[in-house]
């Protein structure tokens, strides 16, 4: 077997030859926002099959694939399709891409998802930037030996998602009308959702919102020394007072509309974020 650093070069160099381009970000889109992708223009897709060391996927109906092309004059690579952990992958699968991404020359990664809304104040649908996270997954992915050309031992988690992105993307937000606001992201291991008692516990810690995912690639994105911009649409209602059983095409249902959301945010906030550099 070869080295993590290896595999990721082997991948890194199969994307190149297809996208020549050097992408400035990359992008994960979560459970129900793959609408995200069809704004990229000059789109060359790359299964992921096609890339060597990518994680095969098990579960899921649909394999997913990179797509790489241009978004506000920006060259991207976009993630059609995410490893989750409770798919049964492990912390270094589920983060291999961002890791390629890197590589490849992203600055900036930008991840969405579909979460649970605990704050009283959020609604089903809202668009919320993440300002922090709690890991709750009971893993990591830098767990093992570290390898110091990917990132350092300890990497500092004061500011994983950057305070001048999100700044940028709240005020984005009020000049379009969207509406936004921030907040703090648990990850759990799910598959399951949680039980009223681990809502309440959950609320009492800190999080506004819960989630399967985000986290490793957020903590691998840290220690590669990536700018990080995170979102979570808000897919069902975890009061732990009022708590209805969540239906899976009702999460979908909810992302899509939130998805409208961010898929007219998301590009304004990466034209203004390009043209202030
Ligand atoms: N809990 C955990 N993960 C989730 C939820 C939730 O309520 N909703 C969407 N993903």
């Amino acid at each position: 077997m070869t080295d993590l650093f290896s595999q990721i070069e082997a991948a890194r160099a199969t994307i190149a030859a297809r996208f020549p381009a050097t992408p400035k970000v990359g992008i994960i889109l979560g459970t129900g926002l793959g609408a995200f992708a069809q704004q990229i223009q000059g789109k060359v897709e790359i299964p992921y099959t096609d890339i060597p060391h990518m994680p095969h996927s098990t579960v899921q109906s649909h394999a997913g694939q990179l797509v790489c092309g241009t978004l506000v004059g920006l060259p991207v690579v976009v993630m059609e399709g995410r490893f989750h952990f409770y798919e049964g992958y492990s912390m270094q699968e589920v983060t291999f891409p961002v890791r390629v991404m890197k590589a490849l020359g992203i600055e900036l990664l930008v991840v969405t998802n579909a979460a649970g809304g605990m704050n009283p104040h959020f609604d089903l649908a809202d668009v919320i930037a993440i300002e922090d996270h709690i890991n709750l997954m009971g893993d990591n992915p830098l767990r093992g030996k570290n390898d110091d050309r990917l990132g350092p031992r300890f990497p500092d988690m004061a500011a994983p998602y950057d305070a001048d992105l999100l700044k940028l993307t709240l005020d984005t937000a009020l000049d379009l009308k969207i509406p936004c606001r921030k907040g703090v992201f648990v990850a759990v291991a799910g598959p399951n959702l949680e039980t009223r008692a681990e809502y309440r516990m959950l609320r009492g810690i800190g999080a506004d919102l819960v989630g399967m995912s985000t986290v490793p690639e957020v903590i691998v994105a840290a220690h590669a020394g990536l700018k990080v911009l995170a979102f979570s649409v808000v897919t069902d209602i975890c009061l732990p007072d009022a708590l209805e059983p969540v239906v899976f095409e009702h999460i979908l249902k909810h992302a899509a509309t939130g998805g409208e959301r961010l898929n007219r945010l998301l590009p304004e906030v990466l034209a203004r974020w390009s043209e202030s550099r």
